[in-house]
Order: structure tokens, then C-alpha cells, then sequence
């Protein structure tokens, strides 16, 4: 224990940014003896990666794992701990790695040969530590989210990836699994608010051609996920459909629209969704029929799938009066919204009670041009929350949280968020 702690404090005058320790338990009967004291004194590293007991020719004894070292210590209350068995410990290790940390390597038994693997690897591959070698398409290493959402808001994502296709969606996933990495799907970034801290693991972003593509057959239009939706309506209007007008002024894309069961003026996506095709995340790719999904007001009942692709019916329509269409919308939207500065367009759920508005209620509760920081209530539409200049994440979410305390005051409504906060 003594040894682990002037390690951590030894390394701490490096002066690097984070402290990542490997440590690998020796034998079932000191692990025994010593798990209270393990559960406190890991406690200078800022990550922390326990592994399997090095037997060191001791038979094992029931209960006593490096599982359980490590449930113990969690239990302790570290902040950042996590299991990699023996045998992945070098890979997992690798993918958590950031620029910058330092990694301390520690144990009597095998783990010295995990601090060769990580050196070389991380010699050969930089960064990434080999992790997406001959991946096709976008990886970024802590790539600000804040290029990323309409709100211009949100720290640095670990690993930010593109794939090229389906086939490297899979591998994304596939990445993530065998690395114990988190995974985050951003689509356009229009109803979304990341942590300013940012997110660890990857945040995949289908944004690459191949999920740009749409195409007409017969009566359907099959539109992949990264469409956005000021192509789709011009696409589909040229093929000659109408009834998507509603899409207009919507800021995102066909797999947001998908997952939200974006609308506005009434009507939403849903009932003109045929089939999706999605996959999970294991890389199953599933065909789902409308009747499958279940499509309530902002939401689609399908949590844990990525969206690839959706069949749509839109009925046949003039140009002309869809143009029409288009335009009253827009006149409506100029006329009512914020649109000159960054927002993610609503961000309250209008209430069950029909012809019963979000914006309406904060407008009544008195809160048109409320701020905090950067973040300020719209003086035109009380329902949009702007970005004035600096706002972070932190300002939007006490802006929401006092909304919804005035409104419960002044209506007794619950308002529930639109926006989807990440943490
Ligand atoms: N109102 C106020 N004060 C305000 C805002 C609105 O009194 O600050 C009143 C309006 O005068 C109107 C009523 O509330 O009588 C409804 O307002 P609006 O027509 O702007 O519609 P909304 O219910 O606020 C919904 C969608 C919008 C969509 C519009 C137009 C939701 C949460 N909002 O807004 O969608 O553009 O209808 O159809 O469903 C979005 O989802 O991001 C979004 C902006």
C-alpha cells in the first residue's frame, strides 16, 4: 500500500494531466489479507484498472478475485475504476488512454509484460494506440463537440467517428465492445446538449456520404439517417411527393427525425414511416415495419438501435403547392422564432393537453429574456433558449431546471425536456 502511495505521489510531480494506474493483485492469500486496505489506498490515481490475481502457484480461494478487489474498492468509493481481465488488460488499457496521462504500471506477477505491450503500441500507433488501424472513414481524437451542435455547446469527445458505411458502423461498435467503450450516437446535434466536460468513449456521428444517400422506388422513398431534412424535402419535392412540409425549419437530420418523431404545424414523421432499418449494438441489422416501432409524441419507442435507413410514403403532390406550403411555414417560423441565434429549437415538449404550449406557459410565468451566463430565455418565443456567446452546458441545464420550477409554480405542469441532455 505504502509502495502504491508514493508511487502515485512520485508520479504526480511528472506533472502530467492524469494518473492512470494498472494493478495487478498477487495471490489469493495476500489479496485476502490486505482487501480492506487495497479498497483505500488506490485512491491517488485518477483511473484506475484492476485485473485477475497472479496466482504465483497459490490455489485459488472462493470469493477472493480481482472482480471482487475491484467491487470493493468502487464500493470504497473510488471515482474511476474499472475490471479488464488478464488477458484484454493491454487493449482495454489502451483505449482509455488520453494524451497526456501517465500510466503506472503495477503488480509482482506477469503485468510488467502489459507495460511493453502499451509502450510499443502506443510508439508504433500514437494516440490512437492502434485502435481504428485500416478503419475507413473520420476518427478525431478530442474533437470538440461544440462544432457539432446547433447550440455550439459541449466539451471534447474522446474519440470522434465517422464510418464510412454500414460495415464500419459495425466495426465502430465492435471497437467499443471489446474496449469497454462508451458510445454515443450524434446525429445533426440540433436536440442535443452535451456535458462541457465532454464524453469519453466514442461519439459516432453517421455523417459520411454513404449515409447521405436517398433514393425513389416506386412509391417509397428510402432516405438513409445522415439525409438532412432541407435535402430530403428538396429531393422528395422534386420527385414529385408532398405532405413533409411540416419537416421544414426542423434543424437535423432523417435519423433525428426518426428518433424524435420530429413535427410541428400538427403533424410529425410517423405515419408516413413504412419499414427502418437499423442496427444494434452488437451489429445485428434489423428490418423493422412501422407496426414494430412505437411512435409516440417525440418519440419513437426505440432506444438502444441506430436508425440506418427509413422507408417513407408521402403521398403525390404538385410542386407548386408545396412550394406554397414551404413558404407559409417559413413566414410563420420568421415571424414567431428566434432563428438568429444559436438555439436547438424548442426545448420543452409542448404538454399532453392539446393546444397547450410550452412556450405560452414560460411566456406566463414571466421569463421572455431570463439569462444565465451566456444562456437567455428568447424575448420572441419563450420556448427557445439561446446561446448569446459563452454559454456552456452548465448555463442551459440552470436555465431549464428554473423554467421548469416557475412553470410548476405558476400552472402546476410538469414541463418535460425536449432537448436530450447527455451526461
Ligand atoms: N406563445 C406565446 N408565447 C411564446 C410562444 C408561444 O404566447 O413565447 C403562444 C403563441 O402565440 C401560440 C401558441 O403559444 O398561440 C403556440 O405557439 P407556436 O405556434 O409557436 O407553436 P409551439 O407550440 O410553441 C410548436 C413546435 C415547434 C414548431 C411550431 C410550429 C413543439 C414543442 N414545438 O411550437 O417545433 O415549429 O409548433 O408548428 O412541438 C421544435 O420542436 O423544436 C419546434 C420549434
Amino acid at each position: 500500500m505504502f509502495v502504491f502511495s508514493i508511487s502515485v505521489e512520485a508520479a504526480r510531480g511528472v506533472g502530467k494531466n492524469r494518473i492512470v494506474a494498472l494493478f495487478q493483485p498477487h495471490r489469493y492469500s495476500r489479496t485476502e489479507l490486505l482487501m480492506d486496505e487495497f479498497s483505500r489506498c488506490f485512491s491517488g490515481a485518477d483511473k484506475l484498472i484492476l485485473t485477475d490475481i497472479y496466482a504465483a502457484s497459490e490455489a485459488p480461494r472462493r470469493g477472493i478475485t480481482g472482480k471482487k478487489l475491484y467491487e470493493t474498492v468502487k464500493d470504497a468509493g473510488h471515482p474511476d475504476v474499472m475490471f479488464a481481465g488478464r488477458d484484454t488488460l493491454a487493449d482495454v488499457a489502451r483505449a482509455h488512454l488520453r494524451p497526456g496521462d501517465l500510466v503506472l504500471v503495477m503488480g509482482a506477477g506477469d503485468i510488467s509484460q502489459v507495460a511493453a505491450q502499451l509502450s510499443e503500441c502506443l510508439r508504433r500507433n500514437g494516440t490512437f494506440g492502434g485502435l481504428f488501424d485500416g478503419f475507413r472513414g473520420k476518427v478525431l481524437r478530442e474533437e470538440p463537440l461544440s462544432k457539432h451542435t446547433t447550440w455550439r455547446i459541449g466539451g471534447p469527445a474522446e474519440f470522434w467517428v465517422e464510418p464510412a458505411d454500414e460495415e464500419e458502423l459495425n466495426r465502430a461498435l465492435s471497437i467499443a465492445r471489446r474496449h469497454g467503450l462508451r458510445v454515443t450516437i450524434l446525429g445533426a446535434g440540433s436536440n442535443t446538449l452535451p456535458p462541457d466536460e465532454g464524453l469519453r468513449g466514442l461519439v459516432i456521428h453517421l455523417g459520411s456520404p454513404f449515409f447521405k444517400e436517398m433514393r425513389v422506388e416506386g412509391e417509397s422513398i428510402f432516405a438513409r439517417t445522415g439525409v438532412p431534412n432541407t435535402l430530403f424535402i428538396q429531393k422528395a419535392a422534386e420527385a414529385g411527393f408532398g405532405g413533409f412540409e411540416f419537416l421544414s425549419g426542423i434543424p437535423g437530420n432523417i435519423g433525428g427525425a426518426l428518433a424524435m418523431n420530429a413535427g410541428s404545424h400538427g403533424r410529425s414523421i410517423s405515419p408516413y414511416v413504412e419499414s427502418v432499418r437499423t442496427m444494434d449494438d452488437c451489429g445485428v441489422v434489423h428490418e423493422r415495419k412501422h407496426d414494430e416501432l412505437s411512435f409516440s409524441y417525440r418519440q419513437c419507442g426505440l432506444n438502444d438501435e441506430i436508425f440506418i435507413e427509413a422507408r417513407l410514403r408521402f403521398p403525390k403532390a404538385e410542386r407548386a403547392s408545396v412550394q406554397k406550403i414551404l413558404d407559409e411555414y417559413r413566414d410563420h417560423r420568421m415571424k414567431t422564432q428566434d432563428l438568429q441565434h444559436p438555439s436547438a429549437g424548442c426545448m420543452f415538449k409542448n404538454p399532453v393537453t392539446p393546444g397547450c404550449s410550452a412556450g405560452r406557459l414560460i411566456d406566463e410565468a414571466g421569463l421572455k429574456g431570463f439569462k444565465v451566463g451566456g444562456a437567455q430565455i428568447s424575448p420572441i418565443h419563450a420556448n427557445f433558449l439561446l446561446n448569446m456567446g459563452g454559454a456552456t452546458a452548465r448555463d442551459m441545464k440552470e436555465v431549464m431546471e428554473r423554467v421548469k420550477q416557475a412553470v410548476r409554480q405558476k400552472h402546476g405542469v410538469e414541463l418535460e425536456s425536449e432537448v436530450k441532455i447527455l451526461e
